[in-house]
């Protein structure tokens, strides 16, 4: 138990914010706030801010304030932030947490100081930061301070990231600023060229997680959707299929491949036969879409396994790293 208040690990990300103490994960809710326009007032935070998309007044607004991986919105992330420390740690705070949050691999000095800034501001006594692939690697239990190469990938809402990482530090990574809302807007696109019917986000990202694959599966799956006719504007409900979703996430996948196969081909090669040997880790909640890990293998000819837990490994990573951080001084980023 440290002396002066919590130690945290919290993993920021586009679509969800994890906070973990010690080896237990003590918040999961989405990164959504509501406000109230008028009075640029946020009205709810998290979950009970996401039940109320689409069934608000126009006044309310409901909004992410991270894309891409990023802070979109300082102040709104800034206090959803504070709002999220404060139930995990109590109101009346006499000890600050120390937190270690998560950062995209690649992110800009500016960008990875607007996360410090918002940290302290949001009331912790001390921020450090941490890559998420690092992070996932920790927090699924690879021996990162081995010599030998490990490659992590993180399949997040915003961004795809991927790191070779050796002796507890980054060999080469790379990101591409695309994610799972990509691949709900590829369903989107899709249904409009197709179908002529315009379907929502959270309609399309049902689908990908209900039927939805990166290649054809064995079981094919249907799900019925509702959309609004593009020419009549009317309500119609078409039936999705589980090979249609593989057909629209394709592309948008390639390009988010590409930023794992730029990492492989800047790996030395001591650490890429490492790499073949040991395979992949996929974490981040992408690694939940059905026959990724197939995928990846046969995309990169590198043996993709799933982590244990693969959205909370990156939140649990990261308060680990809190009790690593002489070993890990050289790897995480400068605040
Ligand atoms: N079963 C599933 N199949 C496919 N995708 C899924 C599944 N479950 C969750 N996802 C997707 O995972 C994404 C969220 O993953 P995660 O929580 O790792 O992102 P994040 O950490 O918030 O984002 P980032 O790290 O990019 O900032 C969403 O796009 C969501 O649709
Ligand atoms: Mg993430």
């Amino acid at each position: 138990m440290p002396l002066f208040g919590k130690d945290l690990g919290i993993n920021l990300g586009t679509v969800n914010t994890l906070i973990c103490e010690g080896d237990e994960i003590a918040l999961h809710e989405p990164t959504v706030v509501a406000i109230d326009v008028e009075e640029s007032k946020i009205v709810e935070v998290g979950q009970a801010a996401r039940e109320m998309d689409g069934r608000v007044p126009e006044a309310i607004q409901i909004m992410r304030p991270m894309r891409d991986g990023v802070i979109a919105d300082f102040g709104v992330t800034q206090r959803l932030l504070g709002h999220f420390i404060e139930k995990v740690c109590g109101p009346a705070r006499l000890f600050k947490p120390r937190v270690m949050i998560t950062i995209p691999y690649g992110v800009t000095s500016v960008e990875s100081r607007a996360v410090h800034e918002a940290g302290l501001q949001a009331g912790s006594r001390e921020v450090h930061l941490i890559q998420e692939p690092l992070a996932g690697a920790i927090g699924s239990g690879l021996p990162v301070a081995t010599p030998s190469g490990n490659l992590v990938v993180d399949l997040g809402g915003g961004v795809t990231q991927a790191a070779v990482l050796a002796m507890s530090g980054i060999v080469a990574a790379g990101a591409v600023r695309s994610g799972g809302l990509r691949l709900d807007d590829a369903i989107i696109g899709y249904v409009r060229k197709k179908y002529g019917l315009i379907i929502g986000q959270r309609t399309a990202e049902e689908a990908k997680i209900r039927i939805g694959a990166a290649i054809p599966q064995e079981e094919e799956r249907t799900m019925e959707v509702q959309g609004q006719d593009q020419v009549t504007g009317l309500p119609r409900p078409i039936t999705l299929t589980t090979n249609e979703i593989v057909e629209a996430l394709q592309e948008t996948l390639q390009l988010q491949l590409a930023s794992i196969r730029n990492v492989l081909e800047h790996t030395p090669p001591e650490l890429a036969s490492d790499i073949i040997d040991r395979g992949m880790l996929v974490c981040g909640g992408g690694a939940l879409l059905r026959g990724i890990d197939k995928w990846l293998t046969r995309e990169t000819g590198v043996p993709a396994y799933l982590a244990e837990e693969p959205t909370a490994c990156i939140a649990k990573g990261s308060a680990k790293a809190l009790g690593m951080l002489e070993r890990l001084r050289r790897s995480l980023p400068p605040v």
